[in-house]
C-alpha cells in the first residue's frame, strides 16, 4: 500500500458528513482494472443539486481563455463539465447581479473603476457571467481567495445558478500569490482547510452543491499526501491534482509518479479526483484515469488550442481548426462577447502560419473578423453586425493610430503654414527693398532736375573752378 493509502478514511475524526457506500459497477468500465466491482466504496454523498466528477473529461480553469463563449464551445464538442476562470472573492463582493435581456445571460457587474478615476462616463465591468441555459447543469464556479469569510460572501452570490465550487489553490503567479491565494495555500494547509469547511457547510450543504479544490503536487510524495489527506477530511466531493509542482513551468513535462497515491487517498476518503497536466485529448484522458486509478481528467491547454479534443473518436474526433473556429465565433458573437477576447481565443485557435493569422488580429470588429476569414454567410455577417452595433464597434473609433497620423497630418499642415508665412514674408522684404530704391532714385532725379533748373550743380561747379 502507497504511503497515502494508510491514511485510513474511516477513522477521521474532522470528516463534515456521513459516507454513503456505491459498488463500482456505477462507474464506467474503463475503470474496473482498478477497483473489484464487489467492492463497496466509500463515496462523499454528492448533494442533490452537485455533480459527481467521476468518469469525466472536462475544461480546466483558464483565466482569459476559459470564458464564456470557450466553455459553451467545449460543451458543443462533448465536455462533461467545465470549469469558469478563477474569480477573485473580493472581486464579486458587492457586484449588482443583472440579466442580459438580449442573451439570457446572468451578469455580475460593477462600475470600472478606470473611467470614474479619468473622470470619464462610468461603464460599467462585467466581472462574471454565466449561460444559464447553456452551461449551468455543467458548469464549476472556480474562487481565488485567501480567507473563509469572503469566500463564503462571493461563492453564495453564484452558487444557486451552478453545479460546483473549486478552490484555486495551484495558481503560481504573483498576482494570486501575493494575495495568499493560488498556491500560496499549500504552504497554509490549515488555512485552506478553513477555506473549504466553511464553503462546505455555509454555501454547499445550503446550495446542494458540492465542494472541490485544485492543487499542485508538493515537493516529495510525503508531503502531498499529507495535504491531500487533509483535504479530504473537509466535506468536499473532489479535488484536482494537476501534476506539477509550485516552480514547475507549464511547458515541463507533467510528473505523474504521485498520481496513483493521490488517487488512492482519495479514493479511501470517497472524494473523486481528477488528473490534470498534458492531457490532449478524451480518450487518452480516460486512459490516463484507468492507468493510474484516477476518476477522470482536466484539460486545459490542448483545449485552449482546439476545444474539438473532448469530442470521442466515434463521434468524429479532433475537428480542422477552421470549423471549430468558425464556431467559436458563432457562440462569441450569440453572448456578445468582446472583441479583444474574441480575437486572443482565434489567436490560440489559429495555426500562427495561417495567412489569415495577422489579419484577425488587426480585425477591429466582428464584421471584420469574418471578412478576413473569408466567411461569407449571410446570416453571421447579420450577427456580426448586431453584435458590432451593441458593442459600439460599428462607429469609427479613434485608435492611438489614428491619433498619431492626425499628429503627423497636423505637423506638416503647421510646417507648410509657417514655410508660406516665411516666403510671404521674404517676398514682402524684396518689394519693401525695390520700392526703398526706386524712391531713393526718384529722390536723385528729383535732385538733379532742380539742380539743373537752378543753372549749376554744387558739386560740378567746384570740379569746373579746378579744371579752369
Ligand atoms: C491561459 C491559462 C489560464 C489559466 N488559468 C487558471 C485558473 O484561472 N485557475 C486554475 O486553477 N488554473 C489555471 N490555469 C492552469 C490550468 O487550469 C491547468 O492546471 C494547467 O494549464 C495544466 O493543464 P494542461 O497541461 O492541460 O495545460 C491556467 C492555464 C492557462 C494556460
Amino acid at each position: 500500500m502507497s504511503v497515502a493509502a494508510g491514511h485510513a478514511l474511516w477513522s477521521q475524526p474532522l470528516l463534515r458528513r456521513p459516507l454513503s457506500f456505491v459498488t463500482t459497477t456505477r462507474f464506467p468500465t474503463i475503470f474496473s482494472t482498478t477497483m473489484s466491482t464487489s467492492t463497496p466504496v466509500p463515496h462523499v454523498p454528492i448533494p442533490a443539486k452537485g455533480v459527481d466528477y467521476r468518469g469525466k473529461v472536462v475544461l480546466a480553469p483558464m483565466v482569459r481563455s476559459g470564458e464564456l463563449p470557450s466553455r459553451l464551445l467545449a460543451l458543443k464538442y462533448g465536455a462533461d463539465l467545465v470549469w469558469g476562470p478563477e474569480t477573485v472573492d473580493r472581486s464579486m463582493i458587492g457586484t449588482e447581479q443583472k440579466v442580459n435581456p438580449r442573451t439570457g445571460c446572468l451578469e455580475w457587474t460593477r462600475p470600472s473603476n478606470n473611467q470614474a478615476a479619468q473622470g470619464m462616463p462610468v461603464k460599467e465591468s462585467i466581472i462574471f457571467r454565466i449561460d444559464p441555459k447553456r452551461e449551468s447543469s455543467q458548469f464549476i464556479y472556480q474562487i481565488g481567495t485567501s480567507n473563509p469569510d469572503t469566500a463564503v460572501q462571493a461563492a453564495s452570490l453564484v452558487a444557486p445558478y451552478v453545479r460546483g465550487i473549486d478552490v484555486n489553490a495551484g495558481c503560481p503567479k504573483p498576482f494570486s500569490t501575493s494575495g495568499g491565494m493560488g498556491a500560496a495555500l499549500l504552504r497554509t494547509p490549515d488555512l485552506l482547510c478553513s477555506i473549504l469547511t466553511a464553503l462546505v457547510e455555509k454555501v454547499g450543504t445550503p446550495n446542494e452543491i458540492g465542494i472541490s479544490v485544485k492543487i499542485r503536487l508538493l515537493e516529495t510524495p510525503e508531503a502531498t499526501s499529507a495535504l491531500v489527506n487533509q483535504l479530504c477530511k473537509t466535506g468536499i466531493t473532489g479535488l484536482t491534482i494537476h501534476c506539477r509542482t509550485t516552480p514547475m513551468r507549464p511547458r515541463e513535462r507533467a510528473i505523474r509518479e504521485q498520481l496513483r497515491m493521490i488517487g488512492d487517498i482519495c479514493r479511501n476518503h470517497g472524494v473523486a479526483c481528477l488528473m490534470n497536466g498534458d492531457v490532449t485529448s478524451r480518450e487518452e484522458g480516460l486512459a490516463l484515469a484507468q492507468e493510474y486509478g484516477i476518476d477522470g481528467a482536466m484539460i486545459a491547454t490542448a483545449a485552449e488550442a482546439n476545444s474539438s479534443v473532448f469530442r470521442s473518436k466515434e463521434d468524429g474526433g479532433v475537428a480542422p481548426w477552421q470549423d471549430v473556429v468558425k464556431e467559436y465565433i458563432q457562440l462569441a458573437m450569440s453572448v456578445e462577447n468582446k472583441c479583444g477576447n474574441t480575437k486572443f481565443l482565434l489567436s490560440q485557435l489559429m495555426p500562427g502560419r495561417s495567412p489569415a493569422y495577422q489579419g484577425v488580429q488587426m480585425a477591429r470588429s466582428y464584421v471584420e473578423i469574418l471578412a478576413v476569414l473569408d466567411i461569407t454567410d449571410v446570416e453571421m455577417i447579420s450577427k456580426a453586425k448586431e453584435a458590432d452595433n451593441i458593442l459600439g464597434l460599428d462607429v469609427p473609433r479613434v485608435t492611438k493610430a489614428d491619433i498619431k497620423r492626425q499628429h503627423k497630418q497636423q505637423e506638416k499642415e503647421n510646417q507648410q503654414k509657417h514655410q508660406a508665412k516665411q516666403a510671404k514674408r521674404a517676398l514682402e522684404a524684396g518689394n519693401n527693398q525695390k520700392r526703398r530704391a526706386s524712391q531713393e532714385r526718384s529722390k536723385k532725379q528729383k535732385a538733379e532736375i532742380a539742380a539743373g533748373n537752378a543753372g549749376f550743380d554744387g558739386i560740378g561747379q567746384g570740379a569746373m573752378a579746378l579744371a579752369a
